[in-house]
């Protein structure tokens, strides 16, 4: 990034802060998004190691995790830039989890997962660092992990970072619809194919 885009980033992670301050995120919570955290859930259920391992990078305050049953992962990492969201998921008091205040643009994670999530935070990741964020993310991933987008509506510019990786086999895409037209989130599940068959 340069420096423009650097002074830009700041100030949106600053807005993202104001917004958690204010409550307009708790809408993430209603039923209407309801249909989207069921959908990960359900890949993770079925594609991901059992007990697994989770880092969900732009977690907000943890809201994926609110929604899951606690004896279902191992361990929860969540890694979201807006310290006021992390402190709001410390203060729900998850088992077996740590949330981290940390910029996916520079989070270098400490360990493997079996599952990685961008639940609608990889379209806010710069387009000069999508590339870089998702190849060391994915350099952390076990090597029977699964790769978990969700995107919302057509996610023009994102999805080819998956759809036309080489590295990366589709298991599951699915679209999630509201009584809303134009409230729709695509999901997309993938795993890495192992270096030595390409
Ligand atoms: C629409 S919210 C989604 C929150 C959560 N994943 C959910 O679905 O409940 C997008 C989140 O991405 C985070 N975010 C955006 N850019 C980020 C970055 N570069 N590093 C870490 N988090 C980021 C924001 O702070 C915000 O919490």
């Amino acid at each position: 990034m340069n420096l423009l885009d650097k002074f830009h980033h700041w100030r949106r992670k600053r807005r993202w802060d104001k917004q958690y301050k204010s409550g307009r995120w708790e809408s993430l919570q209603s039923e209407k998004e309801a249909g989207r955290y069921h959908t990960i859930i359900s890949f993770i259920a079925q594609y991901a190691p059992s007990n697994p391992s989770i880092l969900d990078i732009g977690c907000g305050d943890g809201v994926l995790t609110q929604r899951m049953d606690g004896d279902s992962y191992s361990h929860f990492t969540g890694v979201d830039f807006s310290k006021v969201s992390i402190d709001k998921a410390k203060k729900k008091r998850f088992p077996n989890s740590e949330f981290i205040t940390a910029d996916a643009i520079t989070y270098k994670p400490e360990r493997k997962f079996d599952v990685i999530v961008f639940n609608e935070a990889f379209y806010y990741i710069h387009d000069s660092e999508k590339a870089n964020v998702l190849n060391r993310m994915l350099n952390h991933l076990n090597d029977n992990g699964i790769l978990i987008i969700s995107i919302y509506r057509e996610g023009t510019g994102c999805w080819e970072y998956f759809k036309e990786d080489p590295k990366l086999e589709e298991l599951d895409f699915t679209t999630v619809t509201t009584d809303e037209e134009l409230r729709y989130w695509k999901i997309g599940c993938y795993k890495p194919i192992l270096s030595s068959k390409w």
